[in-house]
C-alpha cells in the first residue's frame, strides 16, 4: 500500500519534469530512481511531510537529481555502471590514501597533478585534497568555512584545473576525494549575506533567533567544540540584529536542515562535485546535522535520516560515488554512520575509525595495549558493505574519543587517565619526549585534545635535538608500528601528508595572527621538496620512514586477506604490551595473516601455541610478510622486538 502511494507520486512527478529533461535518455536514471524512490519518499516525508509544500519540494528534489544526471559526463556514467557491477570495489586491499593540504603539499591543483608520481612512488592511490573551495581570507578554518560551494579558491586554481586533475588521476587509477562541508557555511556565503540583509527565506537557511530565549535553552545541553577560540554555540550578528547558531567558529553559521530547501541545495552541491570527478565525497561534521533542544545536538536520529537521504539520492544520479562520514564521536555512535541496515538504512560507505586512532595513541603513551585491546573488542561490528578509514592522525586535533567504560575496564580512572595522556603528549609529563600542544582546553569540563605532528608526538624532534640515534630509531619504529596497524586493521589506510618523511612540528603558524590561536596549524606542514629528496638517501630519517611505509603498502596490496570483509579476529595472547589479531582470507584459510604489534620499548614475547591452537598455523615455520624474514623463537615463544610488528604467515 505504501509503495503504491510512492509509485503514484513518482509517476506524477515524472510527468511534471521539464520537457528538456524528459526527452533525454534517462533509462538508467529511471531504474535507479524506481528502486530508491520508496526510501526517498519515506525519508523525505519523515523529515518534511508536515509541510504544505511537501510535494513541491519533492518535485524540486527529483528535478535536481535528474538535471545532475543529465549533466553527468558519459565517462563517469560508465564508471558508475562498472562500480555497480563490482559493488565491493572499494573494500579491496589495493586502496591506500593520503590526506593533504593542497597549498602545503603542492601549491595548487596543477602542482598536485605534477606530484602524483611522488604519491604513486609511495603506493598511494587515493588522495583526499583538503577543502579548496572559496573561503574568506583569514576566517576560513582551514577551508571549512565555505563562501561559495561551486568555486575553487583562486590560489588553488580553477574548476578546469580540478577537472583535469580528476582525469589525470583516473588515468593513473587513483581516486579523488573532495570535501563537501554540509553542516555550515561561512558568514560570507551569499545565503548568509542575504539573511543578514533581512531576507527571511535565507534566515530560514540558518538557526536565527531574535533573542536569547531559544539559544539559552540549546546551550543548557550543547557542548562547546572550540571552547577557547569560539565559546558558546551562538553569535550575535549586528547587521541582522539576530542570534545565529555557530557551533564551530563564530564565522561558521550552522545550516538548518529542518528546511528542505537546505537539504535540496546540498544534494545539488554534492552531485555537482560528483560530476566534477570526485570518486569519494567527504561529508564534513555529519554528527552535527540536526539540532534539538534538550540534547547535545550531536548524533541525532534525524542527522542519520538526512545522511540516508543523501545516499539514496546520490546513488540514483551518481552511484559510483562513495561518502566518507566525518564523525569523530564515541565508538558506539561512529558505527551508526555506516547505516544500521544495509537494505533500509544505508548511510556512508566509509567512516573515520577515530576509535582505533585514539587507542593507538593511548598505547604509545602507556607502552601497553590494554586499552587498545579492550576498546577494539567493544567496537561493534560494522555492516559488510562498508569500510573504515584507518588513520594515525589527520589535519585535526587528536581527541581521546574512547569510552570511559573501557578505561574503567582496564583499571584506570577516566579523568585521571585522559589528563595523563594530554600531559604526556604536550610534554608536561616528566620523561615524556613528546612535543605536542593542547587544543580546545575546556576549563569547565577539564577536557583537552592534542595537536602536533606524528613525528614530534612520538618524540623524534626531541631525539634529533639530543642527537640520540637509539631514540631516533625508536621513534621511527613507532611511526612504522602505528602505520602497520592502519594498513592491516581492515579498511582504507589514510596517511597524513608529511608523516611519510617524519615531518616535525611547524611552529611558524604563531606568527600568523589568523592562525596563532589554533594549534592544529602546528601539524599542517608546507613541503620542503629538497628535504623530500632525502628519501633516496640511505640511512636518513626520511629514507627509513618512506621506504618502510612503501614496503608495507606494497605488501598490503598483494595480500588478499587485507581486504575488508569483516575478516578480523582479536587474539588475547596474555601479554598486555601486544596487540594481536588475525586477518583471514575470504576463501583460503591457510593464507591468513597474524598481525602482531608490540607497544613496549622492550622486546616482548608470547606463546606460539596460542596461535596454533586456533588451527591457522598448524606447525612449521612462520614468515613475516613485510621483512620477508622468520621471527625469533625462544623455546616456543615468539619474540617481538621493542616497538616491532609482524604480519605473519606460515612459511
Ligand atoms: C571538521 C574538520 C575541521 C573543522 C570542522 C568545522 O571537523 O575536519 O577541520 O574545523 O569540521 O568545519
Amino acid at each position: 500500500m505504501y509503495e503504491q502511494q510512492s509509485h503514484y507520486l513518482l509517476n506524477s512527478i515524472l510527468d511534471q519534469l521539464k520537457p528538456e529533461i524528459r526527452k533525454r535518455d534517462l533509462r538508467h536514471f529511471y531504474t535507479r530512481l524506481g528502486a530508491n524512490f520508496y526510501a526517498i519518499h519515506s525519508l523525505f516525508h519523515t523529515l518534511y511531510g508536515q509541510r504544505e509544500d511537501f510535494r513541491e519540494q519533492l518535485l524540486r528534489l527529483v528535478s535536481v537529481m535528474a538535471t545532475q544526471y543529465v549533466a553527468r559526463d558519459p565517462v563517469l556514467k560508465s564508471l558508475d555502471s562498472v562500480r555497480e557491477q563490482d559493488h565491493h570495489w572499494f573494500l579491496g586491499q589495493e586502496w591506500v590514501g593520503m590526506a593533504l593540504y593542497l597549498d602545503g603539499f603542492a601549491g595548487d591543483l596543477k602542482g598536485l597533478a605534477d606530484k602524483l608520481p611522488y604519491l604513486q612512488e609511495l603506493g598511494v592511490n587515493m588522495v583526499h585534497v583538503m577543502p579548496i573551495l572559496e573561503c574568506p581570507a583569514g576566517a576560513s578554518d582551514g577551508g571549512y568555512a565555505v563562501s561559495d560551494f561551486r568555486n575553487i579558491n583562486a590560489r588553488a586554481g580553477s574548476l578546469q584545473d580540478l577537472e583535469s586533475l580528476a582525469v589525470e588521476m583516473r588515468r593513473r587509477q587513483m581516486l579523488l576525494t573532495l570535501d563537501v562541508v554540509v553542516n555550515h557555511t561561512s558568514d560570507q556565503h551569499a545565503w548568509a549575506q542575504s539573511a543578514r540583509e533581512g531576507d527571511v527565506s535565507y534566515q530560514d537557511y540558518y538557526y536565527t533567533f531574535d533573542n536569547r530565549d531559544m539559544p539559552d535553552l540549546f546551550e543548557e545541553t550543547m557542548p562547546e567544540v572550540f571552547p577557547e577560540n569560539a565559546p558558546g554555540n551562538f553569535t550575535f550578528d549586528d547587521t541582522m540584529n539576530k542570534w545565529v547558531m555557530t557551533v564551530f567558529n563564530d564565522y561558521q553559521w550552522d545550516l538548518n536542515y529542518t528546511n528542505p530547501a537546505v537539504f535540496i541545495e546540498m544534494v545539488e552541491i554534492i552531485l555537482f562535485w560528483a560530476n566534477k570527478g570526485a570518486d569519494i565525497v567527504r561529508l564534513d561534521a555529519v554528527a552535527f546535522l540536526w539540532k534539538k533542544i534538550g540534547t547535545t545536538s550531536q548524533n541525532e536520529r534525524e542527522a542519520h535520516l538526512i545522511l540516508q537521504l543523501f545516499k539514496d539520492c546520490c546513488q540514483v544520479t551518481a552511484p559510483g560515488v562513495l561518502f566518507i562520514a566525518e564523525a569523530i564521536v564515541a565508538p558506539v555512535e561512529i558505527i551508526k554512520y555506516f547505516g544500521e541496515d544495509a537494505v533500509i538504512a544505508k548511510e556512508c560507505e566509509i567512516a573515520y575509525n577515530a576509535t582505533l586512532m585514539a587507542l593507538m595513541w593511548d598505547a604509545v603513551a602507556t607502552k601497553n595495549a590494554r586499552l587498545l585491546n579492550q576498546g577494539i573488542s567493544s567496537l561493534p561490528d560494522k555492516l559488510d558493505r562498508a569500510t573504515w578509514l584507518t588513520y594515525v592522525r589527520c589535519h585535526d586535533d587528536i581527541g581521546l574519543c574512547f569510552d570511559d567504560a573501557d578505561i574503567h575496564a582496564v583499571g584506570y580512572e577516566p579523568g585521571a587517565h585522559r589528563k595523563f595522556l594530554v600531559d604526556y603528549f604536550t610534554g608536561a609529563y616528566d620523561d615524556s619526549p613528546a612535543r605536542g600542544q593542547p587544543f580546545g582546553r575546556n576549563q569547565k569540563t577539564g577536557d583537552a585534545r592534542i595537536s602536533g605532528s606524528l613525528a614530534s608526538l612520538v618524540g623524534l624532534e626531541t631525539a634529533l635535538q639530543l642527537g640520540d640515534e637509539a631514540q631516533v630509531q625508536s621513534c621511527i619504529d613507532q611511526i612504522l608500528l602505528m602505520h602497520s596497524l592502519i594498513m592491516a586493521f581492515g579498511g582504507i589506510p589514510l596517511l597524513y601528508y608529511g608523516d611519510e618523511l617524519g615531518t616535525l612540528n611547524n611552529e611558524s603558524y604563531v606568527k600568523d595572527a589568523e592562525k596563532a590561536k589554533d594549534s592544529r596549524w602546528i601539524h599542517r606542514p608546507s613541503y620542503d621538496w629538497q628535504r623530500a629528496e632525502l628519501r633516496h638517501k640511505r640511512g636518513s630519517v626520511e629514507h627509513r620512514i618512506f621506504e618502510g611505509l612503501k614496503q608495507m603498502i606494497a605488501v598490503r596490496k598483494s595480500v588478499e586477506a587485507m581486504a575488508d570483509f569483516n575478516n578480523r579476529e582479536l587474539i588475547d595472547v596474555g601479554n598486555p604490551h601486544l596487540f594481536v589479531f588475525t586477518r583471514t582470507h575470504p576463501s583460503i584459510l591457510l593464507d591468513s595473516v597474524v598481525v602482531v604489534a608490540n607497544f613496549n620499548d622492550k622486546p616482548e614475547q608470547f606463546n606460539l601455541r596460542d596461535l596454533r591452537n586456533r588451527g591457522r598455523f598448524e606447525l612449521g615455520e612462520l614468515r613475516d610478510l613485510v621483512s620477508g624474514e622468520s621471527p625469533d623463537l625462544v623455546e616456543g615463544q615468539l619474540v617481538v622486538p621493542a616497538h616491532g610488528f609482524y604480519w605473519l604467515v606460515s612459511a
